[in-house]
């Protein structure tokens, strides 16, 4: 299990690569040039003017707090421009169907009808499906035009970057690996703090068994959301260093901590809430609000659903085993070659990199902002906490939300993870793994 470290702001930046893409990220950290965007080859020849015509914003925000948050954001968007109409264009299902999302996502691209921006995970998701694909413009300018350079971190940029060049806007960083737990259940059962290992996690769960309530929400009906909780796992038993090294070769996916998160994984689902095969990752949440189960391993859009639902029965702290270790993924937009509305795309990524834009965001979606310079008023304690622990912490990437591997993958590992709850054939995964991860060019 990995212990409780304390990393250095320079560590934490020669870490922030967010796994896979640190490497080969850091070696194209030059800062990016002012040369003007590249030219689209697909732009439409007529754009509409200044001020007027549409914008389609794609994404899979469709939850409490997600909805709102992106609304925050429009409502600037009509307050400065109120002659652009925006479609919003988004599809339900969570990150658990965002593989609906994406699926669409991908057909409109190849099919030349990008939408005008679309959410995308900032690292291997936006550059090995879209920007090596060659199907973004790249934004330097707009970079140097709007002081990104200086207000994003450097390892934020070198995630949104190829080959030296912006191509995506940050307008977010979320926290995956965060126990969100019931405080009422915690004190029912006498505890005086949440667990902080596995071991005192799965004390407490069986505590709450006697009881007739599930140690974890789960949504079986979507198999990812247990690969969520798999990662978290996996980074307490290997330790941020191994974990990294996962997507370089380092560490094998056949590793003794890869298999011991397994067998841990199959553990916790023993204690998860009655029926929780038939629950869909859009539905997680009034598990909790309803206290069928004591705590979930989740991201802190769980913040944001939780305060859009006006539940206040809860408390959060890292997830078993990871404390010091900030699991990170950050959303982000940006311009597809083509965008039928380009001008009115590059007032929304204006929009989404702003102070602004960010501050209006953030405190909703229950993320902390990608600027370094936020109005700190804004944010609430849980963010604040969040704001400092992202400053001190080692940050590694999430798998699941696109920022440690590329899509190719994470199709592969979901599938793993969703075989093995049926299979618990931990040596059979195990393998899998290993050839997913030789398959996807992860092996050094
Ligand atoms: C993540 C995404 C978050 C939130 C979450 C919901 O992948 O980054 O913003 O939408 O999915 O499941």
């Amino acid at each position: 299990m990995s212990n409780n470290r304390k990393f250095t702001r320079r560590q934490t930046l020669k870490l922030i690569g967010f796994g896979a893409a640190g490497a080969a990220l850091a070696a194209c950290a030059a800062p990016p040039s002012a040369a003007p965007a590249a030219p689209a080859e697909s732009k439409p020849a007529e754009q509409p003017a200044a001020g007027g015509g549409k914008l389609e914003i794609f994404s899979w925000w469709t939850s409490g707090g997600e909805v709102e948050a992106l609304e925050a954001l429009y409502k600037l968007y009509r307050e400065k421009y109120p002659n652009v109409e925006i479609i919003n264009a988004a599809l339900a299902g969570g990150a658990g169907q965002g593989g609906n999302m994406k699926a669409v996502l991908e057909t409109r691209m190849i099919g030349g009808d990008p939408p005008d921006s679309f959410q995308v995970h900032l690292g291997q998701e936006l550059i090995g499906s879209h920007v090596k694909a060659g199907r973004m413009e790249e934004l330097s300018e707009l970079y140097a035009s709007e002081g990104w350079n200086d207000v994003f971190p450097k390892g934020l940029i070198e995630l949104a970057s190829y080959e030296g060049k912006p191509y995506s806007v940050p307008v977010n960083i979320h926290r995956s690996n965060v126990m969100w737990y019931n405080v009422k259940h915690l004190a029912d059962a006498g505890m005086e703090k949440p667990p902080a290992t596995w071991d005192e996690w799965f004390a407490y769960a069986e505590k709450l068994k006697a009881k007739g309530i599930g140690a974890l929400a789960v949504a079986g009906a979507d198999p990812n959301f247990s690969a969520h909780v798999f990662e978290n796992i996996l980074v307490a038993t290997l330790g941020p260093d191994k974990y990294l090294g996962l997507f370089n070769g380092q560490t094998k996916w056949d590793d003794a901590g890869v298999k011991e998160a397994m067998g841990l994984l199959l553990k916790t689902h023993e204690y998860a809430q009655d029926g929780y095969q038939s629950v869909a990752w859009g539905d997680i949440n009034e598990v909790m609000t309803s206290g069928k189960a004591s705590t979930m391993i989740m991201g802190d859009w769980t913040h944001g659903l939780f305060l859009s639902a006006g539940f206040k029965d809860y408390h959060w702290a890292p997830a078993p085993n990871t404390n010091g270790v900030f699991v990170a993924l950050s959303d982000s937009f940006g311009l597809p070659k083509g965008a039928k509305n380009r001008e009115n795309v590059i007032n929304w990524l204006k929009l989404c990199g702003s102070r602004e834009g960010q501050d209006a965001f953030n405190p909703i979606k229950g993320s902390i902002p990608a600027r370094t310079d936020p109005d700190l008023s804004k944010y609430d304690d849980y963010l604040k906490e969040t704001i400092e622990a992202f400053k001190t912490n080692t940050i590694v990437g999430s798998i699941q939300h696109g920022a440690a591997a590329p899509q190719g993958f994470v199709n592969d590992y979901d599938t793993v993870v969703s075989t093995l709850l049926a299979s618990k054939d931990v040596e059979a995964a195990a393998r899998q793994l290993v050839d997913a991860a030789n398959a996807a060019g992860l092996s050094g």
